[in-house]
C-alpha cells in the first residue's frame, strides 16, 4: 500500500531512448581522457629525447582526442545527460619509442572496437541515429590515428636506430640555426 502511495507521489520516471544513450557516449568520454593522458605523456618523453617528428605526432593526435571528447560532451550535455571526466585507464609509464607506437596503435583498436560496439548501440538498441552517427565519424578518425602510428611503427622496423639519430639530427640542426640566428655578434 505505501508502495502504491510513494509511486503516486513521485511517479517512476519513463527513461526516453535517446537518455540510454549519455552512458555510452560517456564511455568514449572515458575512452578519449585515457587516449589524451597517454599521448601527451609520450608527447614530452619523444620531445625530451629530441624526438620532434614524433612528439610533435602524439601531441597533435592528443589534440584530435579532446576535440572528440567537445562533440561527445555537445551531445550528452543536449540529451540533458552530463560529462563523467573519468579516464578509463591511467596512463603507462612507457619510454622506449617502439613500445610507445605499440601501446598507440593497441589504444586505436581498442576505441576502433569500442565505437563500432556503441554506435550500434546507440543507432540499434536506443533509436537514436544523431549518437550513432557521431561515433561513427570517431571510428574513422580513430582509424587514421592507427594509420599514422602504423606508418612511424613500419618506419623505425625498417630504418632502425638511423629513424630516430635522423629526428635528433634534424633537433639540432634547427636548435644550431636558431642560436646563430639570435646571436648579437655574428659568427
Ligand atoms: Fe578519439
Ligand atoms: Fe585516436
Amino acid at each position: 500500500m505505501l508502495d502504491v502511495f510513494i509511486e503516486f507521489i513521485n511517479p517512476t520516471e519513463e527513461v526516453s531512448m535517446y537518455e540510454k544513450s549519455i552512458k555510452p557516449l560517456n564511455q568514449a568520454v572515458a575512452e578519449e581522457l585515457s587516449g589524451i593522458h597517454q599521448y601527451m605523456y609520450f608527447h614530452f618523453h619523444c620531445d625530451d629525447q629530441g624526438f620532434d617528428l614524433l612528439a610533435n605526432l602524439f601531441k597533435k593526435t592528443a589534440i584530435e582526442e579532446m576535440i572528440h571528447i567537445e562533440r561527445l560532451a555537445e551531445r550528452i550535455l543536449f540529451l540533458k545527460g552530463d560529462v563523467e571526466m573519468q579516464a578509463s585507464t591511467k596512463a603507462e609509464k612507457i619510454h622506449n619509442v617502439k613500445d610507445m607506437l605499440i601501446a598507440a596503435k593497441s589504444m586505436e583498436e581498442d576505441s576502433i572496437k569500442l565505437y563500432n560496439e556503441l554506435s550500434i548501440e546507440c543507432g540499434t538498441t536506443n533509436a537514436d541515429s544523431v549518437s550513432r552517427k557521431l561515433l561513427e565519424e570517431l571510428v574513422m578518425d580513430e582509424e587514421r590515428h592507427f594509420g599514422q602510428f602504423d606508418t612511424e611503427w613500419q618506419n623505425l622496423n625498417t630504418f632502425g636506430d638511423q629513424y630516430l639519430a635522423l629526428q635528433s639530427i634534424e633537433r639540432s640542426k634547427m636548435l644550431s640555426a636558431q642560436t646563430g640566428g639570435n646571436l648579437t655578434t655574428p659568427l
